[in-house]
């Protein structure tokens, strides 16, 4: 059965993953696609969305544009990470589809409304456009079959911060609105936090695998100089390895090793089969005034705090088992778009 989905993106090179992973799976209907600023700006995000559903020669799914602030503060981006135009080395040719007219909170609230307690949603980015669409349905919480976040940090040291996770450092007070509404929601939102996503290391030899299903040879090495280009024939096994490439680049960098962490694709693939996942509720809260914690995700896992659980947060899975299915899938999709006659 197809499961229908509300994706929210800060594309992104792991956000484009997680597109890629939703688009190659025979279980995912994406309804829409929310650009949210984040890795780049919203414009920028949704200029990416556009162009991978062009190379994945996607259905017209719906892609609307988000604020281009958090609610109140600056954005930030971080192009250092994800390349100038968010997709690392990937030039991905300008689409020609058009953005939804209709802002992506409204979207939110509109398919929600649409398909009462049918939609997953699921969240890679920061958490603004989610928020404001609370503000403008604050019943969206129970209108959601379930939600699945990509954020924060709990029992782990943060990556942007030394106590905070990108995604909420982004937009703190929309994560606070975010956690602090969805208590309410008839099932807990899943939160894949850096204390798992952070074990989801991909490495060259995946990528080198994700070749292989479509039958060509793709050799990524630590040793290329930065920058190398793929010449994989078939363009998303190509696209993909060029992004991938910068992210390797930047681990390697902060002395992670050459390795990306796979945040969002993983959380994707929890959304689509929960039980991937070892999850464990507990009542988060988000930070907003520490001098020095503001925007660090805080887990009550005893009820010390004496308020309900609001979320089920994710402490464990089998990496590998992940990878086995991103491999499958995506590069299955890859063979099939281009068969090894026409990849170019
Ligand atoms: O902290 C990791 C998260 O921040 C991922 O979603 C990545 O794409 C960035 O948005
Ligand atoms: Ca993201």
């Amino acid at each position: 059965m197809r499961q229908q989905i509300i994706v929210d993106v800060d594309t992104g090179i792991d956000d484009s993953l997680a597109l890629l992973y939703l688009l190659a799976s025979p279980d995912a209907e994406i309804v829409g696609i929310a650009a949210t600023a984040g890795n780049v700006s919203a414009k920028q995000v949704a200029a990416n969305n556009l162009a991978w559903l062009d190379l994945c020669r996607a259905p017209d799914i719906e892609v609307a544009l988000g604020a281009s602030a958090p609610l109140a503060i600056p954005l930030r981006t971080t192009e250092d990470t994800h390349g100038p135009q968010g997709i690392g080395y990937a030039e991905l040719p300008e689409s020609t589809r058009a953005l939804s007219d209709r802002t992506a909170a409204q979207m939110w609230v509109d398919l929600a409304r649409a398909h009462p307690g049918r939609l997953l949603g699921l969240c890679t980015g920061p958490l603004t456009n989610l928020a404001l669409a609370l503000r403008i349905e604050p019943e969206l919480p129970r209108l959601l079959r379930r939600l699945v976040i990509m954020g924060g940090s709990f029992n782990h040291p943060g990556n942007t911060t030394p106590t905070n996770e990108w995604n909420v450092h982004v937009d703190p007070e929309a994560a606070k609105a975010v956690f602090d509404a969805f208590g309410a929601a008839p099932a807990r939102p899943i939160v894949c936090a850096l204390d798992i996503t952070e074990t989801i290391e991909m490495r060259p030899h995946h990528l080198r695998q994700l070749a292989e299903r479509t039958g060509s040879v793709e050799l990524v090495a630590e040793s290329d100089p930065p920058g190398t280009r793929s010449v994989a024939p078939n363009p998303i096994v190509r696209h993909i390895s060029d992004a991938v490439r910068f992210y390797f680049e930047f681990h390697r960098h902060y002395d992670q090793g050459y390795l990306a962490h796979m945040h969002d694709p993983f959380a994707a693939a929890v959304a689509l089969d929960p039980a991937l996942a070892e999850l464990r509720p507990a009542t988060v809260d988000v930070e907003l005034t520490g001098t020095l914690t503001r925007a660090t995700t805080v887990a009550d896992w005893a009820g010390m705090w004496g308020r309900e659980p609001n979320a089920d947060i994710v402490i464990g899975t089998d990496p590998a088992l992940f990878f086995d299915r991103l491999v499958t899938r995506v590069g299955d999709l890859a063979r099939t778009l281009y068969p090894a006659s026409e990849a170019r």
